[in-house]
């Protein structure tokens, strides 16, 4: 089973591309018609569905249309045209370039923070709505120590956190109480956000639910980055909340586990928890994906059923499957479907400033690339063929990598684990058709039905 680490390693030399052995092939630039085609087709349809808060109106019509598989033609057909360079699109007054070879995405995220750094002006203006102090939009000066801190809390390429425990048997206890015969997203939704808060701020925050609808209110404002003022009294209103969750440190929560976590001020210890409480969010949408993939996948719902109860899974173990599982579901539909970089000085590709767009749900379901680019192929998460892809990145890859990834990887598979023990599922609708899987996926409408498995 390879570690959390192996699975996003930074690239070896061999899958780097000539920029990052300093043959850099200087970008091709965009007609203005496919610069107009990009905005379009790649950068609108991920801006309507709600970048920071998925929209679930914008997400139905998505799906309906589809609107993921346009983009990812038309970056394949402009790669046939311009080649694997990176290509410069025609923005008046931003330098934009969008990377269409899969070892310049993994060069670009091998080399962060410099020269690539991931603190954007987007994501700057996005995530300052309730993350002030966040790494991700952390500048040179507090990204260091602040990323530091992240790892040492996180434990990103442990299979098991020393936390896992405790986290265990709450998940057990969630996934024991009675489930009606239908599963929808917001029945889901609920548990899933009784759990981040217990393994987050701990036991007692269950139905604590102010911190986090809070925050769901600023992640709405996020979608608009700059073009909506930021609510600074309820942005205040969230930030303490969480400081006095914080402090009351509670056994068996990542909050305890930041106060015995040495930081200096102005890494801000309890500033990088929004962050966390809102990437679980994708997590729980993950785990709703892998639940259908699963459910539509005999084969590979059988395996998962095997390794679910191959032991009690209220005691921590490692799941290798399911694991494999949430990652494929994330390859097959990126919760982070722009993966932006920002040039923090003039490099061969462009001028310092230049934004460099990995869009994943192209390189994710590059058919040309990837003969399982549309299919649920869990095994290349375990037989090393996702690892020969430096494009093929759920949680991004290289010293920007999700540091949550294997707290996420343990949470997910040991929920599912103990579903999967209780229950039979069988998704209602016919959209996920094994071998040509849809290219977006609405998970706000997904259901399905309950039976106690035999
Ligand atoms: C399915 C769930 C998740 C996915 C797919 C995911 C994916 C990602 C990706 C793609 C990035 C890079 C973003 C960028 O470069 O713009 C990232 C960054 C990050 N993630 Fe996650 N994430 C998930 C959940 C979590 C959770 C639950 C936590 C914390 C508990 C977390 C903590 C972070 C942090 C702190 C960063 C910023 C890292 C840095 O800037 O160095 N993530 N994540």
């Amino acid at each position: 089973m390879p570690t959390g680490q192996e699975l996003h390693a930074i690239p070896s030399d061999e899958t780097l591309s000539a920029v990052s052995r300093g043959k850099e092939l200087s970008p091709a630039t965009a007609s203005v018609a496919d610069t107009a085609r990009v905005a379009a087709t790649v950068l609108a349809p991920t801006l309507r569905g709600g970048v920071i808060k998925r929209r679930p109106r914008a997400m139905a019509l998505a799906d309906r249309l589809q609107l993921d598989r346009p983009g990812i033609r038309l970056l394949g057909r402009l790669r046939e045209r311009y080649g694997e360079r990176p290509l410069q699109l025609r923005i008046p007054g931003r330098s934009v370039t969008v990377l269409l070879g899969h070892a310049d995405a993994g060069s670009v995220l091998a080399r962060t923070p410099s020269p690539f750094t991931p603190a954007t002006l987007e994501k700057k203006a996005a995530l300052s709505h309730f993350q002030p102090h966040g790494v991700l939009i952390s500048d040179d000066g507090n990204r260091a120590a602040r990323r530091g801190f992240n790892e040492q809390v996180l434990e990103p390429g442990r299979a098991i956190h020393d936390l896992a425990a405790p986290w265990a048997r709450r998940i057990a206890e969630r996934a024991s109480q009675p489930a009606a015969p239908e599963l929808d997203w917001d029945k889901f939704n609920t548990r899933w956000w009784q759990l981040v808060r217990e393994i987050t701020l701990g036991g007692d925050t269950a139905e604590d639910r102010e911190l986090t609808d809070l925050l769901g209110a600023l992640r709405l404002d996020a979608n608009w980055a700059y073009a909506r003022p930021k609510r600074k009294q309820l942005r205040n209103r969230f930030l303490d909340l969480v400081r006095q969750q914080v402090a009351l440190n509670r056994p068996g929560s990542l909050a305890a586990a930041v106060n015995a976590t040495p930081a200096d001020a102005a890494t801000d210890p309890a500033g990088q928890v929004p962050h966390w409480l809102f990437a679980f969010d994708a997590a729980g949408i993950a785990t709703f994906r892998t639940l259908a993939l699963l459910a539509s996948h005999s084969q590979a719902g059988a395996q998962a059923h095997a390794e679910a109860t191959a032991a009690d899974p209220s005691e921590p173990r490692q799941l290798p499957f399911l694991r494999a599982c949430v990652l494929e579901s994330v390859r097959l539909w990126p919760t982070t479907p722009a993966l932006l970089r920002e040039a923090a000085e003039d490099t061969a590709w462009g001028r310092k400033g230049t934004t460099y767009l990995v869009s994943t749900p192209f390189f994710h379901r590059d058919a040309q690339r990837l003969p399982y680019a549309d299919r649920f192929e869990p095994g290349i998460w375990l037989d090393g063929r996702a690892a020969e892809q430096p494009a093929l990145v759920p949680f991004s890859a290289g010293p920007g990598a999700c540091p949550g990834r294997d707290v996420v990887l343990f949470a997910t598979s040991t929920l599912l684990a103990n579903l999967l023990r209780r229950y039979r599922f069988t998704v209602l609708d016919k959209r996920l058709r094994p071998g040509d899987l849809p290219a977006t996926l609405d998970h706000f409408t997904l259901r399905f039905a309950l039976e106690p498995a035999g």
